[in-house]
């Protein structure tokens, strides 16, 4: 089924120049971005975004980090985009991420870890609205 995603890249994988790359990756597994935005989110924004994790204990560490520098954020589609992305980026702490995945590549700790995606397609469409209006996506 086509679904749509969010994904971001975060300020880690943006200072090393790896925006490129990892928009080639998602290309290459066949999530086409319809949405893109270079930004620089508040720490307020950030926490509205990961209001989920508001209980846990790294909650100011990773909205701290989130808006320590520019992320990009994209809405990526294409078939089983939630799983395939998810595939892609490989476990939340780079050290446990399969080889050839986002984060075995680009990830350098469990809070930079490259790249951000949603977990599950009810959440993307809550994750997409955050950032972008309907008419925004291609
Ligand atoms: P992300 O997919 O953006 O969703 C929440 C983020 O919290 C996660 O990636 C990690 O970068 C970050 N994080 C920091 N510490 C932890 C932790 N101990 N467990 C899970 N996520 C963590």
């Amino acid at each position: 089924m086509v679904e749509r995603t969010l994904a971001i890249i975060k300020p880690d994988a943006v200072e090393k120049h790896a925006i490129g790359d990892i928009i080639r990756m998602y290309e290459g597994a066949g999530l086409r971005p319809i949405a893109i935005r270079m930004m620089s989110l508040s720490k307020a924004c950030a926490e509205g975004f990961y209001a989920v994790h508001r209980e846990r204990p790294f909650f100011n560490d990773l909205t701290t980090y989130m808006s320590s520098g520019p992320v990009v954020v994209l809405v990526l589609e294409g078939a089983d985009a939630v799983k395939v992305n998810r595939d892609l980026m490989g476990a939340t702490d780079p050290k446990k991420a399969e080889a050839g995945t986002i984060r075995a590549l680009h990830g350098a700790s469990i809070e930079a870890n490259a790249v951000h995606g949603s977990d599950s397609v009810e959440n993307a469409k809550i994750e997409i609205s955050y950032f972008f209006a309907e008419s925004e996506l291609g």
